[in-house]
């Protein structure tokens, strides 16, 4: 019998806010983030075999994990785990052409997890809902289950929790691409360094024990951060925060509000990443690019997710044609993409459409 292989396409995401909340003794921090997902497409395609395998190719392919390591394949074994009747062959060829860039703070390992799990479940008929596709995904990383639901939701707990948000209107996007990634776990444990370093700075008083270069890191200007959208000071903290805890993140009910009118000169100036400090203290240099971005006229400028990507908010369409060619001309990236958002979850693409 011949199956016919399933072809899914997946989105990259940013993160309009990201909140990170206190540590918490699982390693993950509690988070409240606003993902939206973006035109910018991985392809995935499964088929029987008589092992499991992934080829990769396209952008950063060479830096994608192949075998276990690699989130396409743990997604399928734990979709088997979940669905796959016990005796039944579980094992695919996993083929993904990726355009997301890697370790780039657009959820691209994410999104072939879930593009994955939606493509076996097809291929083995396994009939998962939505619901339990969902819950398969948040066992695989925290991203997964809303490259799934794509759209524009607000992601709690380690971000798997997903609400859909009210939004409304087309958003249209440039990405400037860094050469090399960052990792997220370490841009997380930098972004708990530099809350550390602000408390001890805070419980000495004005002005003393900043670490050296901290101010640098953060940049001179305040950087946006998730205090209901207002800019603040990341060093000395948003209102309400003690010396010592870290304040339970809380959802910019500015930026919901601004969401629903499809405006994006509403929308631009609430962006906000609580994790921008921690990528700029990593990599300096994004500090040039954001101000470029900025100074050519982005409406919104903000490093993605964990960095390194920026995502630059354009008035539209032709604003971020524009934006694009000036940024490329720049020379402050290895490369931009336009995209717009929102867009679909992981959806199967019917055979010959897909390339
Ligand atoms: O869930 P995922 O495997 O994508 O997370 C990668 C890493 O990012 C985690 O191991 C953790 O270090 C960090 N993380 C976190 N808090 C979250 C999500 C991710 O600290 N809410």
């Amino acid at each position: 019998m011949t199956v016919t292989p399933v072809t899914v396409r997946v989105p990259a995401k940013v993160n309009l806010q990201l909140a990170v909340g206190p540590l918490r003794a699982d390693g993950y921090h509690e988070l409240v983030t606003v993902f939206h997902a973006v035109s910018l497409f991985d392809e995935v395609t499964v088929r029987p075999a008589d092992r499991t395998s992934v080829r990769v190719s396209g952008t950063d392919a060479a830096a994608v994990p192949a075998g276990r390591a690699n989130l396409a394949v743990r997604a399928a074994a734990a979709l088997a785990r979940a669905a796959r009747p016990r005796g039944a062959s579980s094992a695919v060829a996993i083929e993904i052409r990726k355009r997301i860039p890697v370790a780039a703070g657009l959820a691209g390992g994410s999104a072939d997890a879930a593009a994955a799990l939606v493509a076996c479940n097809e291929l083995w008929q396994a009939g998962l809902s939505a619901a339990e596709l969902s819950a398969v995904a948040a066992g695989v990383g925290s991203d997964v289950a809303f490259a799934l639901l794509g759209g524009t939701a607000v992601g709690r707990g380690r971000g798997e929790q997903l609400t859909v948000a009210l939004a409304a209107g087309t958003y249209h996007w440039v990405l400037a691409f860094s050469p090399g990634g960052l990792s997220t776990p370490e841009v997380y444990a930098a972004c708990d360094r530099l809350r550390a370093a602000r408390a001890v700075g805070v419980a000495a008083g004005p002005g003393r024990a900043r670490p050296p270069g901290l101010g640098a890191a953060l940049g001179a200007s305040p950087v946006a951060s998730s205090a209901g959208g207002r800019a603040v000071d990341p060093v000395a903290g948003s209102s309400g925060e003690g010396a010592a805890g870290v304040p339970e993140p809380r959802l910019s009910t500015e930026l919901m509000v601004a969401l629903r009118s499809a405006d994006p000169a509403a929308v631009g100036p609430l962006l906000s990443n609580d994790l921008q400090p921690a990528a700029l203290s990593l990599r300096p240099e994004l500090r040039r690019t954001l101000s470029a971005g900025r100074e050519l006229g982005a409406i919104g400028a903000m490093v993605s997710g964990s960095g390194p990507t920026c995502a630059f908010l354009a008035a539209d369409a032709r604003h971020a044609r524009d934006l694009a060619v000036s940024l490329t001309g720049a020379g402050v990236c290895r490369g931009v993409a336009g995209c717009h958002g929102p867009v679909h979850g992981a959806t199967v693409i019917p055979a010959g459409e897909h390339g």
